[in-house]
C-alpha cells in the first residue's frame, strides 16, 4: 500500500531525535496495544541507538488481554527493555512510567543526575492525552499535518526526573505492508491516505482466523466454522449484506461494507482486539527484510 508520508518532514524529525538523544537516559516508546509492531517505527531503533528504553503498550483497555500479555513478555526478554500497559483510565501514569524508568536508569537519581527521559509515538497513540495527564493540564493539541509546528515540552515528573516530547513528529515508517493496514485500521493514517476497501479487507484478513467467533456473533455470518477458510472479499461481501449494504441490483456496496467492519473494530463493537502477535510480526519482518 502506498501511504503518502512526507519523507522530508521526517528527515527534520530525525535531525532533531539524533540532537536531543545525547543528553537522555531512557527513551519511552509509546505504542498501540492493538498493534504494537506496527506501531513502532523502526527508524527510532536507529536514531536511539543503545539508549534503554521503555516500550508502553497504551489504550490496552481497547486490545486482547492475552495477547498484551504476550507482547509484554516479548518485549520484557529485550535487552535493556522493559514494558508496560497503559491506558487513560489510568489514574496515575506518571508513577507506573517513573517506576519502570527509574529501575532501566538507577544511576540517575538525584537533582544533580537527574533522570532524562524522551517520549515518542506515532500519530494516534494517545501520546497528546498522556502528555496532558502527566503535566496535569490540557495542552493545545499539536498538529499531525507537514508544516506544523510543534514546540518541545518538558514536564518535570518529579525533582530528579524530565520527561521531553519528542521533538519532532514521529512518522510511521511502513516497511511490512500488513503494518500499513493495521495503522490504517486502527484510524492512525489519514483517510486520504489509503483505500477504505482494502484496509479492510486485510482488516478481515487478520481478524478471520483468531476472532471468527466475533464476526459471527456481530454480523450473524453464515457457516461459522469456515470463517478461517473463507475469501476476505466474501466476507466482507457477506457484511455487507447483513447490515444491508446493498445496492439496486442487489450488489453490496463494498464502501459502505467497509466503513461497518473499519468503525466496528475502531468503536470495540467487535471487542477487544489486537490484530498481531510477536510471531506473526517478527515472521512479516523477516518477509520484508528477505526481498
Ligand atoms: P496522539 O497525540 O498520539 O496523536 O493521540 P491522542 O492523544 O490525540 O489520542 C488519539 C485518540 O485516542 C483520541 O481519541 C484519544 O481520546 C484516544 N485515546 C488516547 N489514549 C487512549 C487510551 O488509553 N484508551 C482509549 N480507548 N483511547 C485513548 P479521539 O476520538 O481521536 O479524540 P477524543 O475526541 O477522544 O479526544
Amino acid at each position: 500500500m502506498s501511504i503518502q508520508w512526507f519523507p522530508g518532514h521526517m528527515n527534520v524529525t530525525k535531525k532533531a531525535i539524533a540532537e536531543r538523544i545525547k543528553d537522555i537516559d531512557v527513551v519511552i516508546e509509546l505504542l498501540d496495544a492493538r498493534l504494537p509492531g506496527s506501531s513502532a517505527n523502526p527508524m527510532l531503533a536507529e536514531m536511539t541507538g543503545h539508549r534503554r528504553r521503555l516500550k508502553v503498550l497504551n489504550k490496552q483497555d481497547m486490545a486482547d488481554i492475552a495477547r498484551t500479555e504476550a507482547w509484554l513478555a516479548h518485549y520484557n526478554a529485550l535487552p535493556d527493555t522493559k514494558a508496560i500497559g497503559l491506558d487513560a483510565s489510568e489514574p496515575r501514569p506518571a508513577q507506573r512510567l517513573l517506576q519502570a524508568c527509574r529501575e532501566l536508569a538507577p544511576h540517575r537519581s538525584s537533582m544533580t543526575k537527574p533522570l532524562r527521559l524522551m517520549i515518542c509515538g506515532v500519530p494516534n497513540v494517545g501520546k497528546s492525552t498522556l502528555m496532558n495527564t502527566l503535566a496535569g493540564r490540557k495542552a493545545a493539541k499539536t498538529g499531525d499535518e507537514a508544516g506544523v509546528t510543534r514546540i518541545e515540552q518538558r514536564i518535570n515528573l518529579a525533582d530528579d526526573v524530565y520527561l521531553f516530547d519528542t521533538p519532532g513528529m514521529l512518522w510511521p515508517k511502513i516497511i511490512v505492508d500488513k503494518a500499513g493496514y493495521h495503522l490504517a485500521a486502527s484510524g492512525a493514517v489519514g483517510r486520504n491516505a489509503y483505500d477504505e476497501e482494502e484496509v479492510a479487507l486485510e482488516l478481515i484478513n487478520s481478524l478471520k482466523g483468531p476472532y471468527a467467533d466475533r464476526l459471527v456473533a456481530r454480523f450473524k455470518l453464515a457457516d461459522p466454522d469456515t470463517i478461517p477458510q473463507r475469501h476476505d472479499e466474501e466476507l466482507l461481501e457477506e457484511i455487507g449484506r447483513r447490515r444491508g449494504a446493498v445496492m439496486s441490483g442487489g450488489r453490496v456496496n463494498m464502501q459502505k461494507a467497509s466503513e461497518v467492519a473499519l468503525n466496528d473494530f475502531r468503536d470495540l463493537s467487535l471487542g477487544r482486539i489486537t490484530l498481531e502477535t510477536p510471531e506473526e510480526f517478527s515472521a512479516w519482518l523477516a518477509a520484508a527484510e528477505a526481498i
